[in-house]
C-alpha cells in the first residue's frame, strides 16, 4: 500500500499527535499493547526498533523473570519503551467459591483424570507495588502503563521521579477524568472491541462501556491529555480515522499477536489466522475472574461466559490451570483463554517491524 500523506492539522490536531511523539521520544504515534502471555522484550525490541513504542507487560512474570527482560531491553539500546502493570486490588481467600469453582469444572477434571485436591490455589497476578517499584526502578523504563486503574499516590509520584511518563487504560469519561486528577500524561481510550481484559476499575457495569471510537471522540472532547485509541484498531484505515477523531497515537494489540517475534502458542496463532474461527469473540470472566475478550471455546459454552461461578480476579485461574496444560498437551484449546480483539482480521505470521509499517499512515 502506498503511504498515505497526510497534515497532522487536518486530522488530528497539530498540538495532540506531533506532542506525543515528540513527548514519548517516537517516530510513529504507535504503540504495541502490552499483552501479558503471548509477548516479551523480543516483541518490544523488533517494536521500539522500529520508531513505535515496545510493551513489556509485567503482570504474569516473578520479579527475576521481568529483570531479565529489562536487561534484554536495555542490551538492545532503544531509547522508547513501556513497562505494564495491572492495578487491581486482590481479593481475600474464599474457600467456599474456590470450592464451588472446581465442582463446576469438576467433569472436565475427570475427563483428563484430574485430583482437583492436589491442585495448589495460586495468586495468580500480583499488582503493582513497593517492590515492584525497586524492581523497575534501576531500569528507569521510559513508559510506564497500567491497567485496572493507577497504584498509590506515593508509587505514582516515585514513578514519575525518574522521569517516566505514566499512561491507564480507561473504559469511560468518568474514568478518564480520574486518572487526568492523578497525574496521567496520557490517557489509553480501551473500547469494547479490544482483546484481552477490559481495564475498568470504576464500576464493573460493562453496560456502561462503549466503543472505541465513540469513546475517543468523547475523551478527546473532554479531557487535556493525549488520548491513544485502543481496541479493533489493526490496519492503516483504521489508524487514520482514530487520529481523525482526536486521538494522538493508537494502540494495537490483537495484529502483534502472529508476529514472529511474539510468544502466542500456535495453536491460538491458527485460530487469529482462520477468519471464520476468529470471527467469534465474546467477553468472558471465566478465566481469570475479570471480564476479557477472546474466541469462543467450550468452557464459554459449557458455563456461559459471564458466569458468576469463578471466583474473583485473579483467583479463577488456579483451579483451571492444570486443566488447560493438559488439554493443551491434546492440542485442545477448550479451556484455553484465547484472548482476540473484535478485528483479527489482518493477523498474519509477519514480522513486527512489517506491522509497524504497514499501521503507520506516514514515515
Ligand atoms: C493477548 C492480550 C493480552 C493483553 N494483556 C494486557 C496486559 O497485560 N496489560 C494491558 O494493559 N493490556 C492488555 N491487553 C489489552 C491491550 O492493552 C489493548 O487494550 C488491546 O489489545 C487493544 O485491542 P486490540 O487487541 O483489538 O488491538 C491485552 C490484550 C490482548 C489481546
Amino acid at each position: 500500500m502506498a503511504p498515505l500523506r497526510y497534515s497532522h492539522r487536518i486530522l488530528s490536531p497539530a498540538k495532540t499527535m506531533s506532542t506525543f511523539t515528540e513527548t514519548f521520544n517516537l517516530k510513529v504515534p504507535l504503540i504495541q499493547a502490552p499483552m501479558a502471555g503471548v509477548q516479551d522484550a523480543r516483541l518490544a525490541i523488533a517494536v521500539s526498533q522500529s520508531g513505535a513504542l515496545g510493551s513489556l507487560p509485567c503482570a504474569t512474570l516473578t520479579p527475576e523473570l521481568a529483570r531479565q527482560e529489562m536487561l534484554a531491553i536495555q542490551a538492545a539500546g532503544i531509547g522508547a519503551w513501556n513497562v505494564n502493570f495491572f492495578c487491581h486490588v486482590p481479593p481475600p481467600p474464599d474457600a467456599v467459591a474456590e470450592a464451588a469453582w472446581r465442582d463446576a469444572l469438576a467433569p472436565y477434571y475427570q475427563d483428563y483424570g484430574i485430583d482437583s485436591h492436589a491442585i495448589p490455589p495460586g495468586a495468580g497476578r500480583a499488582p503493582f507495588d513497593a517492590a515492584w517499584a525497586d524492581v523497575i526502578e534501576p531500569f528507569r523504563p521510559p513508559v510506564v502503563s497500567f491497567h485496572f486503574g493507577l497504584p498509590s499516590p506515593d508509587l505514582m509520584a516515585r514513578v514519575k521521579a525518574w522521569g517516566a511518563k505514566v499512561c491507564a487504560s480507561a473504559t469511560t469519561v468518568a474514568e478518564a477524568r480520574w486518572l487526568v486528577e492523578r497525574g496521567v500524561d496520557a490517557v489509553i481510550a480501551q473500547g469494547l472491541e479490544a482483546g484481552g481484559h477490559r481495564g475498568h476499575f470504576l464500576s464493573d457495569d460493562l453496560t456502561m462501556q462503549s466503543g472505541t471510537f465513540s469513546l475517543v471522540r468523547q475523551l478527546a472532547m473532554t479531557i487535556d491529555r493525549p488520548v491513544i485509541a485502543a481496541g479493533g484498531i489493526a490496519d492503516r484505515a483504521g489508524v487514520v480515522a482514530a487520529l481523525a477523531l482526536g486521538a494522538a497515537a493508537v494502540q494495537v494489540g490483537t495484529r502483534f499477536m502472529c508476529a514472529h517475534e511474539a510468544k502466542t502458542n500456535a495453536d491460538h496463532r491458527r485460530l487469529l489466522q482462520d477468519a471464520e474461527l476468529s470471527s467469534h469473540t465474546a467477553l468472558t470472566r471465566l478465566f481469570t475472574g475479570r471480564p476479557a475478550r477472546g474466541i469462543v471455546n467450550r468452557l464459554m459454552r459449557d458455563l456461559g461466559p459471564m458466569a458468576s461461578i469463578a471466583p474473583a480476579f485473579p483467583l479463577a485461574t488456579a483451579a483451571l490451570a492444570p486443566l488447560r496444560a493438559a488439554a493443551e498437551k491434546a492440542g485442545c484449546l477448550d479451556f484455553s483463554p484465547l484472548w482476540a480483539g473484535q478485528n483479527t482480521r489482518y493477523c498474519r505470521a509477519q514480522p513486527a517491524a512489517d506491522i509497524v509499517a504497514e499501521l503507520v499512515p506516514y514515515r
